[in-house]
């Protein structure tokens, strides 16, 4: 592994990364252990793609960690996946608040075990104040759900149709305030979005690699990051140098 610094101008650096972190059963799999212990290794992976994101300068890092939809999983799996996110909370909050790292949660929190939900609620208040990297933890997300949570707060408001727009909408979800994913990257070689940020998503960049969760690296982060900055983001319209081109 090297330590250079990324070799792309400031500019190009994405502001906003989204992981899904994905491939932790099959990465057991492989090696003859149980599922859990795929979890296990992937929640230390993910210790190290937040350090390597604060290194790299991205500021918004989106991380999905249990879809509403994992609830249909063995118990034993859901239950080893909630135990795993209280133990992260005690075994690294204290570091990650000291590297100015400010924690959010997107999701129904209301839906998990009421010790689970303090627990995440200390980490947001505990971190609020940091603004080195915001690491927004999507557990028990789903972009339907998140949807649906918002027209129901909108109707609850009595917001009157005309009023509905694309901000208001955004104000409505739960990644409120954090700007749309530049940069998704989905690791295991999935080509799904597997009810992920379905609305933020709109204009992202994807960069999907066969590569099984735990062993997502700091040089492939590096790696995705790099081809992010080769992209022509379009967002529909024509891209700036074919423009000059034409009026020159
Ligand atoms: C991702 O790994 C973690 C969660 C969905 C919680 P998986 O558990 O989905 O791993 P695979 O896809 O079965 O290999
Ligand atoms: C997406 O992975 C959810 C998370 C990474 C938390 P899944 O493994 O649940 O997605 P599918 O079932 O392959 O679409
Ligand atoms: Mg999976």
């Amino acid at each position: 592994m090297t330590d250079t610094p990324l070799n792309i101008p400031l500019e190009k650096i994405p502001q906003h990364v989204a992981m899904i972190m994905d491939g932790n059963g099959r990465w057991a799999l492989q090696r003859g252990l149980p599922r859990l212990a795929g979890h296990k290794a992937g929640t230390e992976n993910l210790r190290r793609v937040i350090r390597a994101s604060v290194e790299f300068g991205i500021k918004y890092l989106t991380i999905y960690a249990f879809s509403t939809e994992n609830w249909g999983r063995p118990p034993e799996e859901v239950r080893g996946l909630m135990f795993i996110l209280q133990d992260v909370i005690d075994k690294e909050l204290d570091e990650l608040n000291s590297e100015g790292v400010q924690l959010r949660h997107i999701g129904r929190l209301e839906r998990l075990d009421p010790r689970i939900q303090k627990k995440v609620l200390h980490a947001i208040d505990l971190t609020k104040n940091n603004d080195r990297l915001v690491v927004n933890v999507a557990f028990n997300y789903g972009g339907r759900d998140e949807i649906v949570c918002a027209i129901q707060k909108i109707i609850a408001d009595g917001i009157a149709p005309e009023d509905v727009t694309d901000e208001l909408v955004n104000k409505y979800l739960f990644t409120a305030g954090v700007p749309d994913p530049d940069l998704i990257i989905r690791t295991s070689g999935e080509l799904r979005v597997s009810n992920f940020l379905i609305w933020q998503a709109a204009y992202s960049e994807w960069y999907i690699t066969p590569t099984f969760w735990p062993d997502f690296d700091k040089e492939e982060y590096r790696r995705a990051i790099e081809a992010f900055a080769n992209r022509d983001r379009r967002f529909g319209k024509v891209s700036a140098g074919e423009l000059q081109e034409t009026n020159a």
